[in-house]
């Protein structure tokens, strides 16, 4: 430690000057706790064990005033310590150069026996051989400490110099110091890439679990195409079949959509931040158009849909209710022989007062004489409408329209509420 002549002093302060101060000794420890203290900050907020590493081995040499320092990792299986960061030494050491783990060296000795060593005459040591690296580097001198942590040793942390000088054993406490403290920053490190692994390892399940779900609702709703072609003799058999698989289909949506966007960044740069169970209305009514829309390529569907962040317990009803109101917009409203090119189908969702609205219109023959809501038919998808706008608690009306027929649901929300 009292090594360098030209080791940077602390100044007295002028209200310090009357005093004869504190010895160059203390002053010396008092500049090591300093740089303890820093690094202690700095290895707690560290988010990167490479650039700690070297960071200790720069304020470590700084604080012993020493020409080098190097933070070394026990190989296990080779039995050997490796160089991970330091400071003075040549520039192919880092990262490369290892020492020998066993207790003729210094470092060796320190990690086998968990106890610190000082050599201040390395070149006449009896205890130790001068490992290859420290020759090279014309070393005289070295003190190392363990560093290790709840996971065990992870290595040794070391001072060296080629200069004549004593390393103390109050070097040690500090050193030892350091080394506790990457001991510590080295487990949180290796922890919080458990987790990191976990955490993926859970998206990646949850993943799947959505894959295979959207796989099955394909091949039912393949079944029911299948059971449809096997009726095409019988056209009332054949709708309600393609009418079940177009349903299905729907359900495969929203789930696809629940696993692409449900704790992922929205897509599109959607509406705000992403939270689990949550979808963003906008490209799942997007999606669900499309698909409706490759199966009837004579009409024209468009979606304007407001960026809306919801909860799929409300996104999957309305999902459902659209596909409904579009299916039947596909049958009814543009009868081949009076619209042979087919039509427009308009769906639209945008925020109103007081919640959502979503509208399915077109501009086609319009609804049949008595057509009402409450009342409809025995048919199913109407019915399969009431009941889903009754479970978003909304509100299913006609309005009036020149040409076509549009349905309109007014979906309360809370302000803020998904
Ligand atoms: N956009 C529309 N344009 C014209 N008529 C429509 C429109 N939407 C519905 N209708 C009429 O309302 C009736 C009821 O529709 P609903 O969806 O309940 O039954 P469906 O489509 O015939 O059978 P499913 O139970 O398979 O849905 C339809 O038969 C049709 O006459
Ligand atoms: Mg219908």
């Amino acid at each position: 430690m009292s090594a360098r002549p030209d080791a940077p002093r602390i100044e007295a302060t002028p209200e310090a000057a009357p005093s004869p101060g504190p010895s160059a000794d203390v002053e010396a420890r008092l500049r090591q706790q300093a740089i303890l203290s820093e690094f202690g900050v700095e290895a707690l907020r560290s988010t990167d064990l490479g650039i700690l590493l070297q960071r200790a081995t720069a304020l470590c040499a700084q604080g012993m005033s020493a020409e080098y320092c190097k933070a070394l990792e026990y190989l296990r299986g080779q039995d050997t310590l490796l160089v991970r960061a330091g400071v003075g030494w040549k520039s192919d050491v880092i990262g490369q150069a290892t020492v020998g783990a066993d207790l003729a060296s210094p470092a060796g000795y320190a990690l086998k026996t968990g106890r610190p060593v000082i050599s201040n005459h390395l070149a006449v040591e009896t205890r130790f051989r001068t490992p290859q690296l420290m020759a090279e580097h014309g070393i005289r001198r070295a003190i190392n400490v363990l560093i290790e942590n709840r996971d065990g040793a992870f290595g040794v942390l070391e001072v060296d110099d080629s200069r004549e000088g004593m390393f103390e054993e109050a070097d040690i406490a500090f050193m030892q110091g350091f080394a506790n403290l990457l001991g510590s920053a080295i487990e949180r490190h290796r922890t919080e890439a458990l987790l990191r692994a976990a955490l993926a390892r859970q998206d990646l399940l949850a993943r799947e679990m959505s894959h295979r779900v959207k796989n099955s609702l394909a091949i039912v709703a393949s079944l029911l195409t299948l059971q449809a072609r096997a009726n095409e003799g019988e056209p009332a058999v054949l709708a309600a079949l393609q009418d079940a698989r177009s349903r299905v289909e729907a359900i495969a949506v929203v789930h696809d959509q629940l696993w692409r966007q449900g704790g992922a960044e929205p897509e599109g740069g959607g509406a705000g931040e992403a939270v689990p169970g949550e979808i963003d209305l906008a490209p799942f009514l997007d999606k669900l158009v499309v698909n409706l829309a490759s199966g009837a390529p004579t009409h024209r569907l468009t979606c304007r849909a407001e960026p809306q962040r919801l909860s799929a317990d409300l996104a999957i009803p309305i999902g459902l209710l659209v596909n409904e109101l579009v299916t039947n917009a596909l049958k009814y409203a543009y009868p081949a022989a009076r619209f042979p090119g087919g039509g427009e189908i308009r769906v639209r969702a945008e925020r109103e007062a007081g919640g959502l609205c979503v509208e399915v219109a077109d501009d086609g023959v319009g609804l049949p004489d008595g057509f009402e809501i409450g009342r409809a038919s025995k048919s199913l998808g109407m019915r399969v409408v009431g009941s889903l706008a009754r479970q978003l608690a909304g509100t299913l009306t006609i309005p009036p329209t020149g040409q076509g027929t549009s349905f309109r649901l007014s979906i309360p929300m809370e302000p803020g509420a998904a």
